[in-house]
């Protein structure tokens, strides 16, 4: 099904949180854990207009359908973060914006370079740069959505799980956008599929990678997965089984990589 950029972007407005009691936050108790994921996923989210500053680096900026879906695509994931402090405020908890400078300063610059060299490289085909971008979007996307899901069954926090479950049908919206024009980016030419894949397979890292320490996106990973006694494996490999719809990416299984490198498709999850 196509994705009607106009419809998105009449509806596209901040998150709302209209009904959403913060007052209540304390009330259901968070472990460490969750308090690190939660700051995970708000670094995340407020360091988005990074990514978007080196995909203008590229000749995606020329288009502008891309460039109006990411305006407001950026704009609400800064509200996304904003509003996993907002709870995080009425907790008691460490917000993003308290840690903005320990971040910006973690963010590490040769992955920088490295992925800025990416980005001049997919820049050359025009057609393997849509492609990659659009593709490279689906994975992040669906990472994203997949998370807050994963997050919205770990806590008995209604207040979070509001948060986390609202959050979630943006990022669902923002994954429809890139899966459908992926698609059609790939459909046309066996090289742009070809080069697509191969730049996915060598570049693309699960979201975060680069803005929050490796050890960081190591542990968020081993918490998702153990989710439900471990079947939350399931749902980290439906992004590898998402993203291989697509054109020409079907032997996509970059989560998969990941979850053998931490040893965690050799555990079965708890009965
Ligand atoms: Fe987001
Ligand atoms: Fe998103």
């Amino acid at each position: 099904m196509a994705f009607h950029l106009e419809s998105y972007l009449e509806h596209a407005g901040p998150l709302s949180l209209e009904g959403i009691d913060f007052d209540r936050a304390r009330h259901w108790p968070l472990d460490e854990d969750m308090l690190r994921a939660l700051a995970y996923f708000t670094d995340v989210e407020g360091h988005t207009i990074m990514w978007v500053r080196d995909l203008l680096n590229t000749g995606i900026r020329h288009d502008p359908r891309v460039t109006t879906f990411i305006s407001c695509w950026a704009y609400q994931e800064l509200f996304h973060s904003r509003a996993i402090d907002k709870f995080l405020r009425a907790y008691g908890a460490p917000t993003g914006e308290e840690r903005l400078h320990e971040v910006r300063s973690n963010i590490r610059v040769l992955k920088e370079r490295f992925e800025a060299v990416g980005s001049w490289l997919i820049g050359i085909h025009p057609g393997v740069q849509k492609a990659t971008y659009y593709s490279w979007g689906a994975a992040a996307e669906y990472t994203t959505l997949t998370g807050y899901a994963l997050l919205a069954r770990r806590t008995n926090n209604p207040v979070l799980r509001e948060v986390l479950l609202r959050i979630g049908k943006d990022e669902r919206k923002h994954f429809a956008f890139y899966f459908n024009e992926a698609k059609e980016a790939l459909k046309h030419s066996e090289l742009v599929r070809q080069c697509t894949y191969w730049l996915l397979d060598w570049l693309w890292t699960p979201v975060g990678s680069g803005i929050k320490p490796q050890a960081e996106v190591d542990f968020l990973t081993r918490y998702l997965a153990d989710t439900d006694g471990g079947r939350g494996r399931e749902a980290l490999l439906d992004i590898d089984r998402t993203i291989a719809r697509l054109p020409g990416l079907h032997r996509f299984a970059k989560m998969r990589k990941v979850m053998e490198g931490l040893g965690l498709l050799d555990q079965r999850p708890a009965s």
